[in-house]
């Protein structure tokens, strides 16, 4: 069969398969000549390892210096009848075989990382394969549900405002037009539920589990990711309900900070860069910002993707020359200190002032912000032959 791209509003129905390695081999070539980390872990968790940030993170630590083994938990699915399965299914087979050529082992657990029986499985695996200890846990899940432990209810994430509706631009991919949509005011249950879903709960409750069970090395470290955003777009997001969440987030980090301070280990939430990943596409009016910010920062020579802000992250702040890690007064580690420059910050604000639904293709950068998209799922990328038709039977048989 010939895979075709199939896009719906801003949700992608299908993936490509080789299209998927080809950007996994451009993410690691980036990394191998980066900066290289130095001083970095071998041995790492990341939740929330198949796409994205996590997805960065993992190839910026096996292959950007550090040479880490890895081992990665998502949520995936693979072929079946439905069709050819998600870009995060392959994005993990490939992962794993380019570890595996550089004899780094590259682990994937597929299934809910919020489930007892998945952090036992990893436990379990850590002490019979992994060398028994880790000396980093990556936290990067995004997702909209979570089940309560206790109940089995799901609770549900809202992207929400707290306090007054906003009514702004938001970019279909489908159609490649903008339209206005309102984002509503959150109730007090909409707001805790995201905080539940998204806030750091969850991030606490692994390493508890991981702690008890003995398989964090002395120094472990740990990190989740973050948004805040310029004053722009707080109605949208640090003021409102996903913002209500990072606060959580935020002070998890100091507790479990306190908490890893027995093993002489180190808690941090990295403040992260906008970009267009499957979760940021669905924020709605965010998209003015995101297409702004792209083009100034293009412009400047300072843009950067995942993989770039992941390198950077590891080799310049988390690990690296320097005595202790970089953080602002907040204890907050600024890797959105490019996109919150001031003079990036005053010619964005004046670039999204212009944008409209008719102008936004040539005014803002939405030839970036798409072709980021379709790469996600491993469309759109150089070098990949498209009208080669690729053997469903085979891809069966690639197994995580
Ligand atoms: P993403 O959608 O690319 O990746 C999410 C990952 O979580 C995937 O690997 C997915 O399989 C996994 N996942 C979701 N639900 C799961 C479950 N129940 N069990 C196991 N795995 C599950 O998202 P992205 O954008 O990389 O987000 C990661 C973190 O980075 C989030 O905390 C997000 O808020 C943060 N961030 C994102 C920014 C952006 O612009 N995209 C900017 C700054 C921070
Ligand atoms: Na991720």
């Amino acid at each position: 069969m010939i895979i075709e791209p199939v896009v719906k509003g801003v949700v992608a129905r299908s993936a490509h398969p080789y299209g998927c390695q080809q950007a996994i081999r451009n993410q690691i070539d980036y990394v191998r000549a980066a900066e290289p980390i130095v001083g970095g872990p071998k041995k790492v968790l990341v939740i929330g390892a198949s796409s994205g940030f996590g997805l960065a993170s993992r190839i910026a630590l096996a292959f950007g210096g550090s040479n880490a083994d890895t081992i990665g938990v998502s949520f995936e699915r693979g072929p079946s009848e439905k069709g050819v399965g998600t870009a995060g299914w392959y994005n993990n087979i490939f992962f794993r075989e380019e570890a595996e050529k550089q004899d780094l082992i590259g682990k994937n657990f597929v299934g809910d990382a919020f489930s007892v029986s998945m952090r036992q499985q990893v436990i379990d695996y850590i002490k019979a394969e992994f060398g028994g200890k880790l000396d980093l846990v990556v936290y990067s899940l995004a997702t909209g549900v979570r089940p309560d432990p206790e109940t089995g209810e799901m609770w549900r994430s809202s992207i929400k405002t707290i306090g007054e509706s906003v009514t702004g631009p938001t970019i279909n991919i489908e159609t490649d037009t903008m339209e206005p949509m309102t984002i509503d005011t959150a109730t007090e249950e909409e707001i805790e539920a995201t905080k539940k879903v998204m806030g750091g709960e969850d991030w606490e409750s692994w390493i508890d589990i991981l702690s008890e069970a003995d398989v964090l090395a002395d120094g472990c470290k740990t990190v989740a990711y973050s948004y805040i955003g310029p004053e722009a777009t707080y109605p949208i997001y640090h003021k409102g309900t996903l913002g209500r969440a990072k606060i959580h987030l935020h002070d998890t980090g100091d507790l479990l900070n306190d908490k890893l301070a027995r093993i002489g280990g180190e808690a941090y939430v990295s403040v992260c860069k906008a970009l267009v990943t499957k979760a940021s596409v669905f924020i709605p009016a965010f998209s003015p910002y995101i297409l702004a910010l792209f083009k100034v920062m293009q412009d400047k020579g300072v843009h950067e993707g995942c993989i770039e802000q992941m390198q950077r992250l590891f080799s310049q702040r988390l690990y690296g020359p320097q005595q202790h890690v970089p953080v602002d007064e907040q204890r907050l580690i600024r890797i959105d200190d490019w996109e919150l420059d001031d003079d990036v910050q005053r010619q964005v604000s004046q670039l999204m002032a212009q944008i409209t639904p008719e102008n936004f293709t040539a005014v803002g950068d939405y030839q970036r912000y798409k072709t980021d998209f379709m790469q996600l799922n491993g469309f759109w990328l150089d070098g990949v032959d498209y009208q080669e038709r690729v053997n469903l039977e085979a891809l069966k048989a690639l197994t995580p």
